[in-house]
């Protein structure tokens, strides 16, 4: 048996292995579906432009800022002190539960305003500051204060919102709960906020990644090449939020595309799958229960614990990383050593591979900007999987290593903590100091 276990085992290995040879593939491609999307062409990289530029680290003023986007919702106040530092005056964290990304769009709106009221009142802030949005889902922007979701990811189902525009959507419910006085003026991606809030302390940062619930990027481009943009703009730069979770030129297993038709967005989201903390312990749960069916695992609890979708979080497979005995704390049964080794490698396995496809994406908009590596890069990284994954930075650095060898330091990978939020208090700073 535990021969045939470690068979089983080898071929997950074998089809979830991304080489150094897929990742130079995968590359080229990116870059292709990159230029396609600047052009407005058919592309799986949606590179929308976010009506914003990196800002000059002098912008001053004490601003409010909405971070909504995964598991928990966040209103901050921030004082920004014009020398590239930004003081946190006060930050609240909301969960947002199922009951409410699945309701109608009033009600899900209407949660998020009270939020902000508890909070304002909380810390007896004004009721008629400048507001930053953080939005975190694929949004065509039609200025800086206004934009449509296009649709729904990380599970997000709510009705009434996609095709609309989320800041007016906002404005209502400010209204509904007499928070009128209040401006929203940026609409920001989480990855774009990343980005902006690094470069804002050091100008060197020109990648902001989010690797956590869902996965994306922002980067600045130069205006002269987003070839689909034709307003005007008063700057030689904009960034694009690229929405790589989209991109879908990589080979897929038969449990990526299983997870993927049973999703809520089936076809959608293709890259994001196989990388982001919303499904890694999907796939990963997927894979065990089919070692299951197959005779490979002895206790029954196993089969209990794994039976329900989604039951196995990346967080609870982040937990097994480090310590198998979670899965013996809440089984009816005890699971033999072999049988949580076996799950743990299953685990690495499919971080691994999320790993190394987010160094490649990384690697493919940075040789976009710079083809040659003739300049330092800092990538602002935030989220839980870049974070606390046990593993998952150092996969990424090797693969970084595998693809440019000599030239890997030229890139670094910077953590940077609650940039989504703070970079939206920046740019809504930066409106009123130009
Ligand atoms: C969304 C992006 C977001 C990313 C990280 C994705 O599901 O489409 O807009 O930046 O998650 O939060």
């Amino acid at each position: 048996m535990t021969q045939a276990i470690d068979i089983f085992l080898q071929e997950i290995a074998d089809i979830f292995a991304f080489t150094r040879k897929d990742a130079l593939e995968m590359i080229v491609a990116f870059h292709e579906e990159m230029e396609n999307g600047l052009k407005g062409k058919r592309s799986s990289l949606k590179m929308l432009p976010s009506f914003t530029r990196r800002p000059k680290g002098n912008e001053k003023g004490n601003v409010l800022a909405i971070d909504l986007g995964g598991t928990n919702m966040r209103v901050l106040a921030v004082r920004l002190l014009g020398n590239g530092k930004v003081e946190t005056i006060g930050v609240k964290r909301f969960s947002l539960e199922k009951d409410i990304v699945s309701k109608t769009e009033d009600v899900f709106f209407d949660f998020i305003a009270d939020c902000v009221s508890v909070f304002l009142k909380e810390h007896d802030l004004d009721f008629s500051c400048e507001v930053g949005f953080t939005f975190s889902f694929p949004v065509v922007q039609t200025s800086i204060s206004s934009g449509i979701l296009v649709s729904w990811t990380k599970g997000f189902t709510v009705e009434g919102v996609e095709g609309h525009d989320v800041v007016g959507l906002l404005s209502k419910a400010f209204k509904r709960k007499g928070l009128e006085s209040l401006k929203l003026v940026a609409l920001v991606n989480d990855t774009v906020g990343t980005l902006v809030t690094k470069s804002y302390a050091n100008p060197l940062c020109d990648l902001g990644v989010i690797l956590g619930t869902g996965t994306n990027a922002a980067y600045p481009e130069r205006i002269d090449r987003i070839k689909k943009y034709k307003g005007p703009w008063d700057s030689d730069e904009m960034i694009i939020n690229i929405e790589w979770g989209g991109f879908d030129r990589i080979k897929r297993t038969i449990y990526d595309e299983k997870l993927d038709r049973d999703s809520e967005n089936p076809g959608n989201q293709r890259m994001e799958k196989m990388v982001s903390g919303r499904y890694l312990g999907e796939i990963a749960r997927l894979i065990i229960k089919e070692a299951f069916n197959k005779g490979f695992f002895g206790a029954k609890a196993i089969k209990d614990y794994f039976s329900k979708p989604y039951s196995l979080t990346t967080e609870k497979l982040s937990l097994l990383a480090s310590d198998g005995d979670t899965i013996n704390a809440s089984g009816t049964e005890s699971i033999s050593y072999e049988d949580i080794w076996a799950i743990k490698e299953i685990g690495r396995t499919v971080s691994k591979r999320a790993a190394r496809i987010a160094a490649t994406a990384i690697a493919s908009v940075v040789t976009h900007m710079d083809r040659n590596l003739a300049s330092e890069h800092i990538i602002a990284v935030d989220g839980s999987l870049f974070e606390k994954y046990r593993g998952f930075r150092e996969h990424m650095e090797i693969m970084l290593e595998e693809i440019f060898q000599d030239s890997k330091d030229k890139i670094q990978l910077s953590l940077t903590h609650d940039g989504s939020g703070i970079g939206a208090a920046i740019i809504a700073a930066s409106l009123s100091f130009r």
